[in-house]
């Protein structure tokens, strides 16, 4: 998720765009630059890390003109480096983009042998190239746009902009919001509405396949067809705070909402249907060595060691293959019998959290392949690990991890079929019918999301309570250990997941009335044991919050609340549950008037022991 931004008026556009890319800098700041139209001629500045370095750059120069475009960078193809930052030129074009191109490697490969030179490692850079071939083929800069736009695959917002044609900025939308703005004298557009607000509320959304024209004069789009189409101008009333999380009240609650898109961005490009197969072409491994590891290792922290844990239960159910899981702090210390040849994956939103990293370096140095799967591109453990597998997550601010653990769960799930598909165990089939069941999570958990007002609900009935249990089998005892730390951390209310056969050997001491129990109860093979646990709370007088799939009314009796999800396979129905029990959990915290995004005593990188 990067930032965008592009202004055409008669201000000094290196002034609105930096103030611009600002206000983006919450969707991606590991580099930025902008483009400039200067006496006719381009002008691209980039500088790596956050946007003061570009601003202190330019401090030493007079960049001025009235027409840019510019970009706040979130890495997903190359790591962060001034070659791979935004904008990328090809001859008198430049352009920035936001998303991923899946066919980027056909391209650029078609493009070389035409005697294109690449500069950077990025899916980006393939597109300065064919709208500049579309322009010197005679065509005007949206209709070159529009040529281009129909060779790419993937999701997009791309603004471009050309030396001979200086009173245009065009841009291009599939998957990727895009927005764009018309003052008294200036037109602007952006990935969303903040950097626009001190200019105008006027704007313009533009839909997936719109190619937006913008001139001083007015903002304007055409269709695929390159037929004029019209949308609707909408006033936004939002202040720029609320703005930057797109109208949410937190950046938790968008970010969760984020979570379909997330998950495709994951899968996006790394699969080949028809063969049933993952394509990790992007791990740089041998491919062999993930097949024929001895053992493999997952090492994490918090969140992310949840989602480990339902790696665990995955590779073994589905592929077979045993797993030890680890909490960081604990591997690196406790003489783990690493042996050469074994595979360890390191899981971490951040790519910096010290423990883990402290036991991948321990893994390494016993002779394990590291393999990390991680949202950050470039962190330390991206650098420091013998392939990277990326969660394409884009930037997670708030403190609670929510996208990044369903990323980490996707990640895993393509591992297993890549490595499942290698080593014979799961057939073409099998393979095909995996890809099918992953495909609609995204689908899945949108509509989880759109029942919100019934978790909000039992939010509501129990915000006040003192402690939690959640209970979970299976699959789902991850889940519910990752349900209760998301309450804890953001309600400070004292929650603890329990294995739900557990119960009895200890914490059933503990239940009473005041005690919610949630129980994650979906229609798998161990149904009948969870419910018999639930009865057993159900008995002291425990509230009981079921959820269970879609289809099953036998909880109605049983349970005080009962919210159901898509009736999908155990290993994947984590997914939509997890999406569920943090939104329980946002609530709640919501509810108590803690600060959601910030919550006490928590860093979002944890970087000491
Ligand atoms: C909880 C949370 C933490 C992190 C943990 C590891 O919501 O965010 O438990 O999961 O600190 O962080 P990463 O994933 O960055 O290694």
């Amino acid at each position: 998720m990067c930032g965008i931004i592009g202004y055409i008026g008669h201000a000094n556009a290196t002034d609105v765009l930096i103030d611009g890319l600002r206000r983006l800098e919450y969707r991606g700041y590991d580099s930025a630059g902008i483009a400039v139209l200067q006496h006719g001629r381009l002008e691209v500045r980039q500088r790596v890390g956050k946007l003061r370095n570009l601003e202190e750059a330019l401090k030493q120069e007079d960049l001025v003109g009235t027409a840019g475009i510019g970009h706040t960078r979130w890495a997903t193809h190359g790591r962060p480096s001034e070659d791979n930052a935004h904008p990328h030129r090809s001859g008198n074009v430049v352009i920035v983009h936001n998303g991923i191109i899946e066919n980027y490697l056909v391209l650029k490969q078609r493009l070389e042998c035409d005697g294109y030179h690449f500069e950077s490692e990025t899916d980006t850079e393939v597109i300065a190239h064919l709208l500049a071939r579309s322009m010197a083929e005679g065509r005007s800069l949206p209709q070159a746009l529009l040529a281009t736009v129909q060779e790419l695959r993937g999701s997009y917002a791309i603004a471009g902009l050309c030396g001979s044609d200086p009173d245009t900025l065009v841009a291009a939308r599939s998957g990727c919001s895009l927005v764009l703005g018309q003052s008294q004298d200036a037109s602007f557009l952006a990935s969303d509405v903040t950097p626009l607000l001190p200019y105008t509320r006027n704007v313009m959304f533009l839909e997936d396949g719109d190619i937006g024209i913008v001139t001083r004069h007015g903002i304007t789009a055409i269709d695929r067809e390159g037929r004029p189409v019209f949308r609707d101008r909408v006033a936004i009333d939002w202040n720029a705070e609320e703005a930057e999380r797109g109208g949410y009240p937190h950046f938790m609650l968008k970010e969760i909402h984020e979570q379909p898109q997330a998950i495709l961005d994951t899968l996006r490009g790394r699969y080949r249907y028809d063969e049933g197969e993952a394509d990790l072409g992007d791990v740089t491994i041998p491919p062999d060595a993930l097949m024929n590891a001895g053992q493999i290792w997952i090492v994490a922290c918090g969140t992310s060691w949840h989602a480990g844990l339902v790696g665990k239960y995955l590779f073994e159910e589905l592929i077979r293959k045993p797993v030890q899981v680890d909490i960081g702090s604990e591997f690196r210390y406790r003489k783990a019998m690493v042996r050469k040849g074994d595979v360890l994956l390191a899981l971490s939103q951040s790519g910096e959290t010290a423990d883990t990293l402290g036991a991948m370096r321990e893994a390494k140095r016993l002779g394990a392949y590291v393999v990390s799967v991680v949202n950050v591109v470039g962190s330390t453990m991206a650098r420091e690990s013998d392939g990277v597998l990326y969660t394409r997550c884009g930037p997670e601010i708030s403190v609670a991890s929510t996208k990044a653990f369903t990323g980490q769960i996707i990640a895993l799930y393509l591992l297993a079929l890549h490595i499942g598909r290698g080593r014979n165990v799961l057939s073409r089939d099998k393979g095909q019918w995996w890809l099918d069941q992953c495909l609609a999570l995204p689908g899945q958990v949108e509509h989880v999301i759109k029942r919100d007002a019934e978790l909000l609900s039992v939010a509501k009935r129990f915000y006040q309570k003192d402690n939690f249990l959640y209970l979970g089998r299976g699959i789902h005892y991850p889940i519910a250990l990752e349900g209760a730390l998301k309450l804890k951390e953001i309600s400070y209310i004292h929650a603890e997941g329990y294995a739900a056969g557990e119960m009895k050997h200890g914490p059933i001491a503990l239940i009473d009335e005041n005690m919610p129990v949630v129980v994650l109860a979906p229609r798998d093979r161990l149904y009948p044991k969870t419910v018999s646990n639930l009865m057993e709370v159900k008995t002291r007088n425990a509230p009981v919050i079921a959820f269970t799939s879609e289809g099953d009314h036998d909880l109605d009796a049983l349970a005080d609340c009962v919210f159901t999800i898509p009736d999908t396979l155990a290993l994947l129905s984590a997914i939509p549950l997890t999406v569920a029990l943090q939104l329980l959990a946002y609530h709640i915290g919501a509810l108590r008037n803690i600060d959601v995004d910030r919550p006490r005593n928590l860093a979002k990188s944890v970087t000491v022991e």
